[in-house]
């Protein structure tokens, strides 16, 4: 077979180191491939006025998969002030990379699996009936539309006459928000479409589908969010009665769903939820299996396909050196990206070498150790990040 070619971003902060152990576990694994190098990030933004810079565009165009580490974004006032001197107040405008990335090439389908690992220190434990101590399994895949809704990036301060025109002739916007002057008046828009809120629905079907599983959970909120979570509802409720019949649709609101993630997280096997609401559940899934450390994902579109963990680029630790953060996330999106491309026996040789370690138990890193992240964790017998890959590499002899 040709030799596979991976467009590798690793962004900002800890978003490279921790790629680069994923790409050594992946060598040693025998993938068979060329990592093509592709700028992302704040500095991209700084010295060139844009953080997803169209040679990095081409690259994803060209070779179809990607690896990303993690990027920086700052708050607005930041965003132009850090600019290069030459570029300032010549009109460039910040939009975060792996955002513009997903609308860009549809990535819309997000996957995000949450999945306890035997033995992992961080696994949640809760109180059962007399008092014993239960660590539930917890195995969930978490479906998040990855391109619309909230982070769709349509929004407004002091809105332009036409859309407060517009907003004007809703009946609730005339009543509760006339009385703002415009200039003090931010609009943020939760726009989901018909295409891809069922795009979405349909992926965690399948998904149930595939694996067995009796239960779709959309996770949002219908009640009070009746346009668009309701649209969400509708099309699952539509589909599980049309095209699949074994498949229950659970509705839960994102709300109760996080009281619930200590009660009975084990209950929800496939959750489907819009952008924020998957971006939340999400988060909240991984804090019940090891937190960021632990926590991939997978944004997949029609054409390309990108892989990154759902941690950001930590920027409290990007100057440590030896560094000290858990890879494990970002070699499990690697895994990820081998169940895309077909290559199930390379992935399942990292995942069952990632459990055994974690089982085992030797080898730590720092929040592992539930240390806080300071540079003395190595004298408290944590390990460093390259040596958490060092010792990843080993188990899959
Ligand atoms: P973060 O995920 O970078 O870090 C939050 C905390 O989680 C860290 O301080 C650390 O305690 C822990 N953590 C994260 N990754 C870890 C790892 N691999 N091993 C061990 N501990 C880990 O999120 P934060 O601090 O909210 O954001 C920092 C920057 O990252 C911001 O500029 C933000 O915009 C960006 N970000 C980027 C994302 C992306 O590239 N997809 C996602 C989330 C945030
Ligand atoms: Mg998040």
């Amino acid at each position: 077979m040709a030799k596979r070619t991976i467009v590798a971003m690793p962004g900002d902060g800890i978003g490279k180191v921790v790629l680069d152990e994923a790409i050594r576990v992946l060598d040693a694994v025998g993938f068979d491939a060329e990592y093509i190098h592709g700028d992302i990030g704040w500095e991209c933004w700084r010295k060139e006025g844009d953080p997803f810079p169209a040679r990095t565009q081409k690259l994803l165009e060209q070779h179809k998969i990607g690896l990303f580490g993690a990027i920086t974004s700052k708050p607005k006032d930041k965003t132009e002030a850090e600019l290069a001197p030459e570029l300032k107040g010549k009109g460039f405008v910040y939009y975060s990379p792996i955002v513009s990335m997903r609308q860009k090439y549809d990535l819309d389908i997000c996957m995000r699996p949450c999945k306890t690992f035997k033995g992992n220190p961080l696994n949640f434990i809760r109180r059962g009936f007399g008092g014993v101590i239960e660590e539930p399994i917890i195995d969930t895949m978490i479906f998040r539309q990855n391109t619309e809704g909230l982070y769709g990036g349509v929004e407004w301060t002091n809105p332009p006459d036409q859309v407060y025109d517009a907003l004007m002739t809703h009946k609730k916007f005339k009543e509760n928000f006339a009385w703002c002057p415009r200039p003090d008046l931010a609009v943020s828009t939760r726009i989901f479409t018909r295409k891809y809120t069922t795009r979405i629905v349909k992926a965690a079907f399948e998904y149930a589908k595939s694996k067995g599983i009796s239960t779709v959970t959309v996770c949002e909120k219908p009640n009070v969010i009746r346009e668009t979570s309701g649209m969400m509802l509708k099309i699952a409720q539509e589909m599980a009665k049309n095209d699949y019949p074994g498949i229950k649709v659970q509705d839960t609101n994102i709300d109760a769903q996080m009281m619930w993630l200590t009660k009975n997280p084990e209950t929800y096997p496939v959750i489907v939820a819009g952008n924020m609401f998957g971006d939340i559940v999400s988060d909240g899934f991984a804090g019940l299996i090891g937190g960021l450390g632990f926590a991939c994902s997978a944004n997949i579109g029609p054409e390309i396909a990108v892989f990154e963990p759902t941690h950001g680029s930590a920027p409290k630790y990007a100057e440590f050196n030896p560094s000290i953060v858990n890879p494990i996330a970002m070699v499990l999106s690697a895994v990820m990206m081998l169940q895309h491309i077909g290559e199930m026996e390379l992935a399942a040789k990292i995942s069952k070498a990632v459990g055994e370690l974690i089982e085992e138990g030797k080898v730590k890193t720092y929040d592992m150790m539930k240390l806080a992240g300071n540079p003395d964790v190595f004298s408290k017998g944590a390990v460093t990040t390259q040596q958490m890959g060092d010792a990843i590499i080993s188990k899959l002899k």
